[in-house]
């Protein structure tokens, strides 16, 4: 990737499927008076998915894409990042997985938030499985995509302590606090120690 130089920024696509607020964070974030960032188009699989609002409220550029077919949706999105000269990719709470191919053509330039302390707790349902295990904490983490499920590297994390009155639900609301503040310090970190 090529270096920042000065006032430029990146131009960023996040990708969603529900709810969105690792969107709204990230998009808050490059608002801010010298954000390194910009996000130039949000990509979606889910057509219901309230995200979408946040990207309409914003004016920034959307697509939804059907995974009806895999391959199809993945050269759309493809061609669009292109169109769009996007450099870095955030999932934020996108549902599906990326294919080899996505993630070779943006190798190290495609980031992840994930709810838990990773390497633990990969896939889904991690709130779940945390509570009945009786963990005394979580977390959440952004890591870097490749080709194994939540395996990338990690680039922050944060540590989250369970209390006895908890459940999946509690937790949840907990971490997402959280992760909607650690995903800006992640980029900022990322930009800084990788580009
Ligand atoms: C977040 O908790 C995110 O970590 C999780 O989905 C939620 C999306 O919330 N992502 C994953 O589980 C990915 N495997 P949001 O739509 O409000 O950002």
């Amino acid at each position: 990737m090529e270096k920042l130089n000065g006032k430029k920024k990146l131009a960023v696509s996040v990708f969603i499927s529900g709810r969105g607020t690792n969107l709204k964070s990230l998009i808050e974030f490059s608002k801010k008076k010298n954000s390194p960032i910009k996000i130039v188009l949000i990509i979606c699989n889910n057509k219901t998915a309230k995200g979408i609002n946040y990207a309409k409220k914003n004016k920034i550029k959307f697509l939804i894409v059907s995974y009806k077919n895999k391959n199809k949706a993945e050269n759309k999105i493809l061609i669009n990042l292109k169109k769009n000269k996007i450099n870095l990719i955030c999932l934020a709470g996108f549902m599906k997985i990326l294919s080899k191919k996505i993630i070779n053509i943006y190798k190290n330039r495609i980031l992840n938030i994930h709810p838990s302390l990773l390497p633990k707790y990969k896939g889904l349902n991690t709130h779940k499985r945390v509570i009945k295990n009786n963990e005394k904490f979580t977390g959440c983490t952004v890591h870097l995509v490749n080709s194994k499920l939540d395996a990338g590297k990690i680039i922050l994390q944060k540590k989250i302590k369970i209390y006895k009155k908890d459940n999946e639900y509690s937790l949840a609301k907990r971490v997402l606090k959280v992760e909607n503040s650690i995903y800006q310090k992640a980029i900022k970190k990322f930009i800084e120690t990788n580009l």
